[in-house]
């Protein structure tokens, strides 16, 4: 494909050829972007698509089409949201599915507070409102920025629409507040004005949503605020984010100040004991029906913010809250087909092709089956029908076959014991923690699988990895077919071997000059890489993003971890152990089924070259930053041993790991103290013999303290 004309060039033929290329590239690009949040291509080159339509529609304004994009959102500039900063994360809730589930929940914060069973705690139960969660900033009172959630970290900023709702007060009731505030809450579409605005949708031949959640997302994210103007949403405070200082000591005052200073506050029950959590639970789920929006489940919250300080957060959710999730839809449709996926590390998922149906408010058409063991064990069949089940964002599943429906001769699904895309034998292997067979049947064939190497370049640039921009699945199906991009490194080399034995990237249709220089600017601006991110883009089997940060923090950098790796023998596929393999595992939170692949990965030569190659390529990959600042405790290795008496193990070891401590389980030679509680035992032992420091848990607490 040539090189694009410039638009002065352009006839009248070639215009409204254009002119539809370009239309239809775009309200794609929308559509994904708003309705998926997701983008197959730089922002930058996104703009340079507008420009160029609205370049074209300019010179023959009477070529324009009567759908074109250019007509719907606002200019060129604005083509995309400015990025918002969230200085204090936006997490999201851990899910209980049954009164079980909370039962533990509130254990667990029993556990780690040090709390007896007769103990009083003061939790809040709130409606968890089924829409988008979004941040809004006062200053002096005054409304001066609203953003959405994003990706917890990072969001977009939509102050212009949230102004038009009207439950987002523009400035706060008189009283006292912050300088700065910023409360969070719930942006939601109740159900009548949600099927009215599908009905009018649908008659203006607009689009029609799904469910109300959808409905209010694409609305909050128009780019004209004036089409969100039109929208009826509404919002309800439940958080908040950033403060210039703390007004309030639980959640209870802090929803019943919100509300004083204007905002709306969904239903809420304050309980003190399980039996009133789950009456909450009960009244919200018979009045679920008539609620004029959307609920998934109620919210428990610790009332207590002192509390909440101490119980901290895990990796994307506080410990202090949970989600009980009302119960899900279910419904029945039929097995059309079932199809085998492989994935990034081989292993073989039956998926179902379903007839669509209509679920908790979305249409499902595809389920995952986990594996061949679940087919066998729920006897599904090609024909059956079958009951689905769906809970919000949950993946969907096949609950139970109709057996009684079952057509005559359906036969039971024979698992390919061959990798469908590559051919090479599929096997089970058996697990080195429990002997046990696995459940998953994977490809052997590794990264010679096409579709293994496919799907972990997919990983390799994924959001929570090397995160590179324009760089999506599409392009990468399109390099990898091109054998342009085979391995990571290949990513890293692109711009230099761009047009070696291929079409250069600016000449392409769909690229562009200007896209093309995006997808290289991009790539440079990951060369810098931090050693956690590097570790998960590798997708090496186990190893998600807790865990590399795990190993991460404790060996800081990739040369110590390499050679720590690389120093554990392996035969014949098996680790055979030595003392850095003891070092690895001794690493809390690390397991020998966890640390095994780990281990083959770096035993294995290909794999080592994907990494030389990446280094070669110019990757430089950063040390670990330890947490912990200027305490002392900053990269000191400690064991707790005994009973500790003012705060319990779970709160000492959470304290210990955010202060850039390494807390392991066994004394070594690397470990620098051990915290003694009333009887320890072996441990104390170990350490004499060791003559590691042992100290008391008074020194401890002071050790803990010490810091700026
Ligand atoms: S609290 C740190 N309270 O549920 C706690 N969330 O998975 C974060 N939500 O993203 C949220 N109602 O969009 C909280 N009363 C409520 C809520 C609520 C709905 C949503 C919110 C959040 C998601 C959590």
């Amino acid at each position: 494909m040539s090189a694009k004309k410039d638009v002065d060039k352009l006839d009248e033929k070639e215009a409204i050829a254009e002119l539809k290329r370009l239309g239809k590239k775009i309200k794609k690009l929308d559509a994904l972007y708003y309705e998926k949040d997701s983008s197959e291509i730089p922002d930058a080159s996104y703009d340079a698509l507008r420009n160029r339509l609205e370049g074209i529609e300019k010179r023959f304004p009477l070529l324009v089409q009567p759908d074109t994009p250019s007509e719907k959102v606002g200019s060129a500039a604005s083509a995309r949201f400015a990025k918002v900063e969230h200085k204090v994360p936006m997490l999201s809730l851990r899910n209980a599915f049954d009164e079980e589930d909370v039962k533990e929940f509130l254990a667990s914060i029993r556990n780690f507070l040090g709390l007896g069973e007769e103990d009083f705690i003061a939790m809040t139960a709130e409606p968890k409102i089924d829409g988008v969660s979004v941040s809004l900033l006062y200053e002096a009172g005054r409304f001066v920025r609203g953003a959405t959630r994003g990706d917890g970290r990072e969001g977009e900023d939509i102050s212009e629409n949230l102004r038009h709702i009207e439950d987002v007060p523009k400035k706060l009731a008189a009283g006292k507040h912050p300088g700065l505030i910023e409360v969070r809450g719930e942006v939601y579409m109740d159900r009548n004005h949600f099927l009215e605005f599908n009905k009018r949708q649908e008659k203006a031949g607009e689009k029609v949503f799904a469910n109300p959640r959808n409905a209010a997302s694409g609305s909050l994210r128009q780019l004209d605020s004036s089409i969100t103007a039109k929208r009826p949403l509404g919002f309800f405070a439940y958080g908040w984010g950033e403060m210039s200082d703390m007004p309030w000591s639980t959640q209870s005052e802090a929803l019943k100040t919100l509300e004083d200073w204007g905002f709306k506050i969904a239903p809420t029950q304050s309980c003190s004991s399980l039996d009133e959590m789950f009456a909450a639970y009960r009244k919200l789920e018979s009045k679920r029906a008539d609620l004029p929006y959307e609920v998934d489940g109620v919210v428990y919250k610790i009332d207590r913010l002192d509390w909440r300080e101490r119980l901290g957060t895990l990796s994307r959710s506080p410990r202090w809250a949970i989600a009980h999730k009302l119960p899900a839809e279910e419904v029945e449709t039929v097995i059309e087909g079932i199809d085998i996926q492989v994935g990034r590390t081989g292993t073989l998922t039956p998926v179902a092709r379903l007839k669509p149906v209509h679920v908790s408010g979305v249409t499902v058409s595809n389920v995952t089956i986990h594996n061949e063991d679940e087919i066998a064990r729920k006897d599904i069949r090609i024909g059956d029908s079958v009951i689905v089940r769906r809970a919000g964002e949950v993946i969907p599943q096949i609950v139970s076959v109709i057996k009684k429906k079952r057509r005559k001769g359906a036969k039971p699904f024979a698992f390919p014991r061959k990798c469908p895309e590559c051919d090479a034998e599929a096997l089970r292997e058996t697990n080195v923690g429990s002997g046990e067979e696995s459940v998953a049947r994977r490809c052997v064939a590794g990264l010679t699988c096409p579709a293994q190497a496919l799907e972990r370049l997919v990983h390799f640039v994924s959001r929570n990895a090397y995160d590179i921009e324009g760089l999506g699945r599409k392009s990468l199906e399109m390099f990898f077919k091109e054998d342009i991009i085979r391995h990571p490194d290949d990513i890293f080399t692109l711009e230099k071997r761009d047009g070696d034995g291929h079409t250069p990237l600016a000449e392409r249709e769909d690229w562009g000059e200007k896209s093309a220089r995006n997808l290289f600017d991009s790539i440079d601006s990951r060369r810098k890489i931090p050693i956690e991110r590097f570790l998960f883009g590798l997708g090496i089997r186990h190893i998600g993003e807790a865990t590399a940060r795990l190993l991460a923090l404790h060996y800081g950098s990739l040369q110590k971890l390499r050679a720590a790796l690389e120093s554990i023998s392996v035969e014949k596929g098996k680790v055979l152990g030595g003392a850095s393999w003891d070092e690895l595992l001794a690493i809390d939170g690390v397991s020998a089924t966890l640390a095994e692949p780990l281990v083959l990965f770096f035993s294995e030569e290909h794999n080592r070259a994907v990494v030389d190659g990446l280094l070669n390529a110019g990757v430089e990959v950063l040390d670990a930053e330890t947490p912990g600042g200027e305490s002392p405790l900053r990269g000191k290795t400690v064991v707790f041993t005994g009973k500790l008496v003012a705060v319990t193990r779970a709160e000492a070891k959470a304290r210990a790991q955010m202060l850039g401590a390494k807390v392991v389980g066994a004394v070594s030679g690397s470990v620098d103290f051990v915290v003694a509680g009333e009887a320890g035992g072996s441990k104390l032992k170990r350490a004499k013999e060791l003559g590691v420091e042992v100290i008391s848990e008074e020194e401890w607490q002071k050790r803990c303290g010490a810091v700026s």
